[in-house]
């Protein structure tokens, strides 16, 4: 099993049937060893840092009714809310003199937002903040939408995959296709976007060879981020009794994602530290060197749920801030308030 994860930290690359072997037989010496791995390879890309995003949560509307997720269209249980623009700007201003140089601007598909109200949102921020980069987590649009957005001058765009697996993808987002959020992921790449991808990790009846299929999927993709959360219930999904992802899988991934794509931008979830008080510093410990505390009011923040039992709901944008310095410093990393673009990236 060292030998493998040998393997992987020199050549960055395993195939399927060795990544199989590596999730079947992984033990606790070798999780450690694999641990230590990981933790080499991000110091010598980008040292102990660990970059800092500020999230700010858009619109928790949402026309798609994927399984697993709080804000899928049909629970009709959830209280709806959309921040304005003035609202939006307001986040960012606390944000910027908190020493945030990046606003991740996230929601659910939202059709309220037209492409106009979010072209001009991103210029709004833009022209105020010329020195942040925008990261946009907005969904499945068309190539055509995804280039108005970047010629407003957004950066970056998150959409995870989800699950490369064909058949878990299909019968967790009814009426959507994987095809389609490749296609998308493709479109982004090409049209000069920062990506990021990712998945989740403990859906009900996800296996080894699925996560399989999701670390070949991102090797071949290459992307520059790459989120990798545990699937946790939320009350008012058809999955509300089913078991939530571990700690020890999702850190597991993680290490491999970083042995897999070196020099990419690994956030420690907020859903990885919701299932366990030291989730988040566990996964910096494997590797993962970006965190995104929460931007949004106060008082939208527990209507934002995506699962049960999200961390910082009632917590202040200085609160999280303040907190989340402590914890990577304890852990033994520090924080980067600077935009922290893919160290491959360069400005033009
Ligand atoms: N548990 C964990 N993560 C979830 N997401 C949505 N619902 C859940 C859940 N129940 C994740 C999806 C999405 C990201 C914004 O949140 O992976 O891409
Ligand atoms: Fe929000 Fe700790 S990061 S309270």
């Amino acid at each position: 099993m060292i030998k493998l994860i040998d393997q992987l930290y020199s050549d960055n690359d395993l195939n399927e049937k060795e990544l199989l072997y590596l999730l079947n037989n992984l033990d606790q010496e070798s999780r450690n060893y694999l641990m230590k791995k990981a933790h080499e390879t991000r110091m010598a890309h980008y040292g102990d840092a660990v970059y800092m995003r500020g999230l700010i949560e858009l619109s928790n509307y949402c026309k798609r009714n994927c399984v697993y997720c709080g804000i899928r269209t049909t629970n009709n249980k959830a209280e709806r809310y959309r921040l304005s623009l003035d609202q939006i700007l307001q986040c960012c201003e606390i944000g910027y003199n908190l020493g945030y140089r990046t606003f991740v601007l996230q929601g659910g598909e939202d059709d309220y937002f037209s492409d106009d109200k979010i072209v001009n949102m991103i210029k709004s921020i833009k022209d105020k903040y010329a020195d942040c980069a925008i990261t946009l987590s907005l969904g499945e649009k068309s190539y055509e939408s995804y280039k108005k957005y970047y010629d407003a001058g957004a950066d970056r765009y998150l959409l995870r995959h989800e699950t490369a697996s064909k058949k878990l993808y299909k019968s967790l987002h009814p009426g959507m296709r994987l095809e389609n959020r490749i296609q998308c992921l493709s479109d982004l790449k090409s049209i000069g976007y920062q990506v990021g991808s990712g998945f989740l990790v403990g859906l009900p009846n996800q296996r080894n060879e699925d996560y399989v299929k999701d670390l070949l999927f991102l090797k071949d993709l290459n992307p520059h981020m790459v989120g990798i959360g545990p699937f946790i219930p939320h009350e008012h999904t058809p999955l509300k009794d089913a078991d939530k992802g571990t700690v020890e899988m999702t850190t597991t991934l993680i290490g491999i994602v970083r042995l897999l794509l070196p020099k990419v931008l690994l956030p420690a979830t907020t859903a990885l530290g919701s299932i366990d008080p030291l989730g988040r510093e566990k996964g910096i410990q494997f590797g993962a060197n970006v965190v995104m505390p929460n931007l949004s009011p106060t008082n939208v923040r527990e209507k934002y749920a995506l699962y049960d039992g999200k961390i910082c709901t009632g917590d202040e944008a200085a609160e999280c801030r303040q907190c989340i310095e402590g914890r990577i410093n304890r852990a033994g990393f520090s924080i980067n308030m600077s935009r922290g673009d893919h160290k491959d990236w360069s400005e033009v």
